[in-house]
């Protein structure tokens, strides 16, 4: 690798004029994005996670704005494969950049029949495969820590799709590193570092959570030296490209984060604040670099 980083790159086979993608939750389908226009400067969409059936999510409240970042406990919310294949994946079609599906599943079966219902559409160019979503009891993290369980959902996946797909890994317990060496076994073409780490947020008066399951996932640009850290080490141990995904806020932590390793960097929490934010990341970056 050459440094500073080229912000150009080349991802499965395609050519990125910029490395940002939308991270999954943060963008739905891409569809508002679109309506808005603010999909300059966007690399890539990840789609919200997809389940087999339609989910309604966690109870309220299941989102909460800290100091430093966004703790959010949605549980999966989503119309179910059969409503997104048939109703939002035409209107994806829209999209003036690639477009990456992410499922998820609550058995190593499910992940598989997902991907193998979405193979009817042909507007995206492949899948993140997500096993480490931290709010559900089932085929969340308690997945991804397991390299075997990773294994298995992966190679479920090989075996129905020719498309590529990255498993998105969680920091929370296990060894992010034997969990990613586990999606590339099973034929995983890429790995997302990393899902949400745990956090939670008690109201002192009453001494209860104030986010009803609880336990949440936690997003803030203060992470970044954490996922930095993740990026940096399963981009050594793995031959397949790392998406990285988390902590940024700036041109300049996306840039770091490609000088750690990763090919391609996600950006999600952000755009709540600032929808143009992939756009505006491009200017700095450009800025910084010269490129
Ligand atoms: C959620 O829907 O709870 C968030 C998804 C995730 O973290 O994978």
């Amino acid at each position: 690798m050459s440094f500073p980083p080229a912000i150009r790159r080349k991802f499965w086979g395609h050519d990125f004029s910029s490395p940002v993608m939308l991270a999954s939750g943060t963008a739905g389908f891409g569809e508002e994005l679109l309506d808005l226009k603010c999909l300059s400067g966007v690399g890539a969409v990840v789609s919200k996670a997809v389940t087999l059936k339609p989910r309604e999510g966690n109870l309220p409240p299941r989102l909460l704005e800290t100091p430093f970042g966004l703790l959010n406990s949605i549980g999966l919310a989503n119309p179910g494969v059969h409503h997104v294949l048939n109703c939002i994946l035409p209107a994806a079609a829209a999209l003036p950049c690639p477009f990456l599906i992410n499922v998820a599943g609550e058995s190593v079966d499910e992940f598989a029949d997902v991907v193998n219902i979405l193979e009817d559409s042909s507007v995206h160019i492949g899948y993140e495969i997500n096993v480490s979503c931290p709010n559900v009891a089932e085929g969340g993290t308690a997945f991804g820590v397991d390299p075997e369980v990773v294994l298995r959902v992966a190679q479920g996946v090989s075996r129905v799709t020719d498309r590529p797909f990255s498993v998105k890994l969680t920091p929370n317990g296990g060894d992010i590193v034997q969990s990613a060496e586990a999606a590339v076994e099973g034929g995983a073409s890429a790995v997302t570092v990393c899902n949400t780490f745990l956090g939670m947020h008690i109201d002192w008066k009453t001494g209860k959570s104030v986010i009803r399951r609880k336990v949440a996932g936690y997003t803030s640009p203060a992470l970044l030296p954490l996922v930095v850290a993740k990026v940096w080490q399963v981009s050594n141990a793995v031959s397949v490209p790392v998406i990285s995904s988390g902590g940024v806020s700036r041109g300049e932590d996306v840039l770091q984060l490609l000088a750690a390793g990763a090919q391609m960097v996600q950006v999600g929490t952000r755009l709540m604040r600032r929808p143009f934010a992939a756009s505006e990341l491009m200017d700095e970056m450009k800025k910084l670099t010269g490129e």
